[in-house]
């Protein structure tokens, strides 16, 4: 698929970046019809910025989801040896399949990394007296203590109201967060417009305040629906890098 402008995609580009105040904004080709066309777009953009900006011993955290996928799948490394790279899923999960994938996906970029990965396959929901439980495991301690190593997060943005009903949360909870002005959900975590936090799933996983210190996060997000959701997410860190499409970046032009 084309670019409608190519022309005007480099300054397209910027000037996203400069509205959403983040760091870089990556566009792909977004076709107005087939959704999984566009993914693939975005996983191949996502691929190349990711080779670029590898080191060698980088702690690599992913999330589940997609789009993420999208990237992993078409991820092949062009060069420097990665084996000292660590990949982590950025918060557990077993009991739902999208988020069961960030350890799959762990798996699958280490992988291709000839890099080592952890694991963590914990249920979605837990109450604290189990985290706490968890946490006296030195294996799962570790893991967690890596969660805090992370130097580059590759995840992936939802939108608030479909993220909630992929969980399958009930129809009390998913009213609840919506009505608090849920537009994103990201890592655990859903959001307002204006990128305060307003729920938090009860799980092991990266912490905000340490996402929020991040210095190198790339956020893989396309499609219509999360154009409220993508502007909210990059009101957390101005470091992000965003992979987005055509369709996206205009959008959030036109947005006030
Ligand atoms: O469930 C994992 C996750 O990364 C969520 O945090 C995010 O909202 C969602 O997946 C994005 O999924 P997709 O890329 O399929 O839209």
């Amino acid at each position: 698929i084309f670019f409608k402008d190519l022309k005007g995609i480099k300054s397209l580009e910027e000037k996203v970046a400069e509205k959403l105040n983040i760091k870089k904004v990556i566009i792909a080709a977004s076709s107005d019809d087939d959704k999984l066309l566009t993914l693939k777009e975005l996983g191949k953009v996502g691929s190349d910025y990711l080779n670029q900006i590898l080191l060698k011993e980088s702690v690599i955290g992913v999330t589940g989801g997609s789009s993420v996928a999208s990237v992993i799948d078409v991820f092949k490394k062009d060069k420097l040896d990665f084996s000292k790279c660590i990949v982590i899923p950025a918060r557990g999960g077993l009991g739902n399949k999208a988020e069961f994938q960030a350890n799959t996906l762990a798996e699958k970029l280490a992988n291709k990394l000839g890099s080592s990965y952890k694991t963590l396959y914990t249920p979605d929901v837990l109450s604290k007296s189990t985290i706490d439980l968890l946490m006296s495991e030195p294996e799962i301690k570790e893991t967690i203590d890596t969660l805090e190593k992370i130097d580059l997060l590759i995840f992936g943005i939802g939108n608030a109201e479909t993220m909630s009903k992929r969980r399958s949360l009930n129809s009390e909870k998913i009213g609840i967060i919506l009505n608090k002005g849920a537009v994103s959900e990201a890592f655990g975590y859903y959001f307002d417009k204006n990128g305060e936090i307003v729920h938090e799933m009860s799980t092991i996983g990266i912490k905000l305040s340490t996402f929020k210190k991040l210095g190198n996060l790339i956020a893989v997000a396309g499609g219509e629906e999360k154009v409220a959701s993508i502007i909210s997410i990059c009101k957390l860190n101005s470091n992000l890098v965003l992979i987005t499409d055509e369709n996206v970046a205009r959008k959030i032009i036109n947005d006030n």
